[in-house]
């Protein structure tokens, strides 16, 4: 597909999606929604595409919705309209998607990394929910994810003073799966996309719902819905070929069955 805000390459099994409106720091305007949901829907649906990377520039992953988009609007046009809802279906992705973030990840953009599976930071990321100082809130979920992310303190401090978070603290606080020299972000997200991608495809979205779990079950449905999936795999082609190859000491070779 020919996109206006977002470029999109296949390198062997990992899709790369870099958001591209430099003029506006990657500001996430409803085409760049549109575009993104069709472009994770398309990775989604290729069997040969086993994981994919979301990045942004140098200078910015996004510096948030779109302000000037926005600004007009009132009550009625965001509830009738039910705006952001859009952004379901790029969370609805069941294959893995790591955001690789460098430069300014606030509001919005903070939120879309949050969407990711997990994050890669460089180490010149920046974090933070500044919608309260635009008279606003957080509106993609950046209120319930980061402080699922990094609990209550830092989340409410962030989001009432709309403060912005480095790499470092951020990896501390469980924000980021891991920081890298900002010369190196895209090619050690995309290696860790590569590993990801080299699993059992059918494994990778199983390990993937059953993490996610943990946010909306308790720990015994949690555990328990664990263990159905666990069985679950037991019926894969992939699973008796991932032992067998164990046992032969060579690489897996998968189906996706
Ligand atoms: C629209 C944006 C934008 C945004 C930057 N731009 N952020 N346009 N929406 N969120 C535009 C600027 O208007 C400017 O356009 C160009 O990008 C470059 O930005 P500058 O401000 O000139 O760059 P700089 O001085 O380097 O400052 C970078 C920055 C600053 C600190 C990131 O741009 C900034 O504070 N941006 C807004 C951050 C923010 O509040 N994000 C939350 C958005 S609300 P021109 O045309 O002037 O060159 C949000 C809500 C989510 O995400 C849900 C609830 C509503």
């Amino acid at each position: 597909a020919n996109y206006e805000t977002i470029l999109v390459e296949k390198k062997g099994a990992v899709t790369l999606v870099t958001l591209n409106r430099p003029q506006a720091l990657n500001a996430l305007n409803s085409t760049v929604l549109t575009e993104l949901i069709d472009a994770f829907a398309a990775y989604d649906a290729d069997p040969g595409q086993r994981c994919l990377v979301l990045t942004g520039s140098e200078k910015a992953f996004a510096a948030g919705a779109d302000i000037k988009e926005m600004q007009a609007q009132g009550f009625a046009d965001m509830y009738a309209s039910d705006f952001f809802k859009g952004w379901e279906k790029v969370t609805a992705t069941r294959k893995p998607w790591i955001a690789a973030v460098g430069g300014f990840a606030l509001g919005g953009g903070c939120e879309v990394a949050m969407m990711a599976d997990f994050i890669i930071a460089a180490d010149s990321a920046k974090f933070g929910q500044p919608e309260i100082k635009l008279g606003v809130s957080p509106g993609m979920g950046g209120s319930q994810r980061l402080t699922w992310a990094i609990g209550k303190a830092k989340a409410m401090e962030m989001c009432l003073t709309g403060r912005m978070m480095g790499a470092e603290e951020a990896e501390r606080s469980g924000l980021v799966a891991k920081v890298v020299p900002a010369a190196d972000l895209l090619n050690e997200a995309l290696k860790t996309a590569e590993t990801i991608a080299s699993m059992a495809p059918l494994a990778a979205i199983a390990n993937k719902e059953m993490v996610n779990a943990a946010f909306e079950m308790g720990l015994a449905q949690g555990i328990n819905f664990e263990r159905r999936l666990f069985h679950g795999l037991f019926g894969t082609e992939d699973q008796k070929e991932g032992m067998t190859a164990f046992v032969d000491k060579r690489p897996g070779n998968w189906t996706g069955r």
